[in-house]
């Protein structure tokens, strides 16, 4: 890996959120990331940089990509990965998952990977803690899930160059995704032009334009115009109480991205959905297996992501401050 301006930018302790990460840390992540996309692509997929470091992913709600590429990134950079999901431990017997995680760190891993429904959860793991043990967050309730972003802003600058000048589009349940708010942190700070929230009254927080500094649009087709890029949300049912939208078919008619819409934005867009997604909820299947998607790159990208999160954290280091 060559040396770059960003090789010697501040690494926190854990990867918590990105609100407040500067550019520096997350560009010296991005290129790192870069780096490892190439061994992804590879024949010979697998590195030393982690033998003899320990990493447990430990995971109180559903997932596919984040888990598994968590897995897969610890096995490709040599760690011993552990893998724990709540039905099958002993948070079932009562103890409180506070516990677990302490009963965890007894065993000294170097890098605790934490999913929780509870907005916050990583940031209290993190504080329990006394060893060195980094703790990184794979999506905590609405809050924030910083190696969705990271991967998201990789994708963008693999096709499109710097994020700097880009207009964005992210469109649906912004209100309940913690991945919304990820993204929206790493692009004010990686300098795009406009980023432009879409969606229903009932699912855009009401403080968004003056608290996150975006624009907000009721209306998909005007939102949409000139956009070079859309993200997609999927409709978070198992957060959402209530009824935020009469009907998913109403919801898609007003919001789904199909052909026509994108045609609105600009002839280069990028497509993108963290997934799940929900076709023809959110997004129509031709244009999710169409020209313009990137949602299977992403993916590729998430594993490219973890790695260098992960060689970047769950190395021994002593000179960085607690966070
Ligand atoms: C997201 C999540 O869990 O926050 N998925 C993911 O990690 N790729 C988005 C979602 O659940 O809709």
């Amino acid at each position: 890996m060559s040396p770059t301006e960003t090789d010697t930018a501040e690494l926190p302790r854990h990867l918590l959120g990105l609100e407040g990460v500067s550019a520096a840390t997350i560009n010296r992540i991005l290129d790192e990331a870069s780096a490892f996309r190439e061994l992804v692509d590879g024949a010979d997929k697998k590195t030393a940089a982690l033998k003899g470091r320990t990493v447990i992913n430990l995971f109180f709600e559903a997932s596919t990509r984040t888990r598994t590429s968590f897995e897969l990134a610890g096995k490709r950079l040599s760690a011993d990965v552990i893998n724990i999901s709540a039905s099958a431990s002993s948070l079932q017997k009562g103890e409180t998952w506070l516990d677990t995680v302490r009963t965890l760190e007894a065993m000294t891993p170097d890098a605790l990977v934490i999913r929780h429904p509870d907005s916050g959860a990583p940031h209290l793991a993190a504080r329990a803690l006394s060893s060195h043990c980094a703790v990184i967050n794979a999506g905590d309730g609405t809050h924030e899930h910083p190696t969705q972003a990271l991967l998201d802003v990789l994708t963008i600058q693999h096709h499109k160059g710097p994020i700097e000048g880009l207009k964005v589009a992210i469109v649906g349940d912004v209100a309940h995704s913690r991945v919304a708010r990820s993204q929206i942190h790493a692009l004010h700070t990686l300098g795009a032009a406009e980023i432009r929230l879409i969606g229903p009254k009932t699912l855009i927080p009401a403080e968004a334009e003056s608290a996150l500094g975006v624009q907000v649009f009721a209306d998909a087709d005007a939102g949409l115009e000139g956009v070079d890029v859309i993200i997609m949300l999927r409709m978070q049912l198992e957060r959402i109480r209530g009824a935020a939208v009469p009907s998913q078919r109403e919801y898609f008619r007003l919001y789904g991205l199909d052909p026509v819409r994108v045609g609105r934005a600009a002839d280069d867009v990028l497509v993108m959905h963290p997934g799940p997604m929900n076709r023809g909820v959110e997004i129509a299947s031709e244009v999710a297996d169409g020209p313009y998607s990137v949602i299977l790159p992403q993916v590729t990208n998430g594993l490219a992501i973890r790695m260098a999160v992960l060689n970047l954290l769950a190395q021994e280091r002593q000179q960085e401050p607690a966070q």
